[in-house]
């Protein structure tokens, strides 16, 4: 069955993905000034820890092994995490930062398992989508509770003094050129839409 293959594929996906937040989440919890936030870094590590776990029923369930596909989409939202752990901010706006970072795991994941559980209802495999709701239910409110504690953060941040501008980083100056690369690829098609 077509889907079936797909669905394994994403799954592998999500498996690899859970694996490397395995890694990333206690360099945030650390790295966070907040304590409240901290927290929430690390509760959230060891609810990852309970849905690798989780994925790995998925599997056993499926008789397929985990293994096999490297989540390459979430390699890049950690390697953005750690830039923001290099940002040379203090305080409430180093913070903020991580918030960003870590929303962007989250609801990248949100779309991972909404993609599988839709899947599987397909497939009508409905324990396997009830597994993965569970992730899902906790994805979302990990989600929820790093943006509640995020307002008093990022207001906090607002208030914060601007740093002076030091010269860019041989990786920031990369990243600038990569950027103006993309605006010029996308020009001819934004000139046609203008048309
Ligand atoms: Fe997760």
């Amino acid at each position: 069955m077509a889907l079936k293959e797909v669905l394994i594929d994403e799954l592998r996906d999500m498996y690899s993905a859970e694996n490397q937040l395995v890694k990333a989440l206690p360099k945030l919890a650390k790295g966070a000034n907040d304590r409240q936030l901290k927290q929430l870094f690390q509760d959230h590590l060891e609810e990852t820890k309970g849905q690798v776990l989780r994925l790995k029923e998925v599997f056993d369930r499926l008789g397929e092994k985990p293994t096999g596909q490297h989540c390459n989409g979430m390699e890049g939202i950690v390697e953005e995490g750690a830039d923001a752990l290099e940002k040379d901010e203090e305080g409430a706006s180093f913070d903020s930062g991580l918030i960003g970072a870590a929303l962007r795991t989250e609801h990248y994941e949100i779309a991972g398992y909404e993609a599988c559980i839709a899947m599987a209802e397909i497939l009508e495999e409905r324990e396997i989508a009830t597994l993965l709701g569970e992730n899902l239910k906790q994805e979302i409110a990990a989600a929820e509770k790093i943006s509640a504690a995020g307002v008093s953060i990022l207001k906090q941040s607002a208030g914060e003094p601007e740093k002076e501008k030091k010269p860019k980083t041989g990786k920031e100056k990369y990243s600038a050129k990569k950027s103006s690369e993309d605006e010029k690829k996308a020009a001819p098609s934004l000139k046609r839409r203008a048309s």
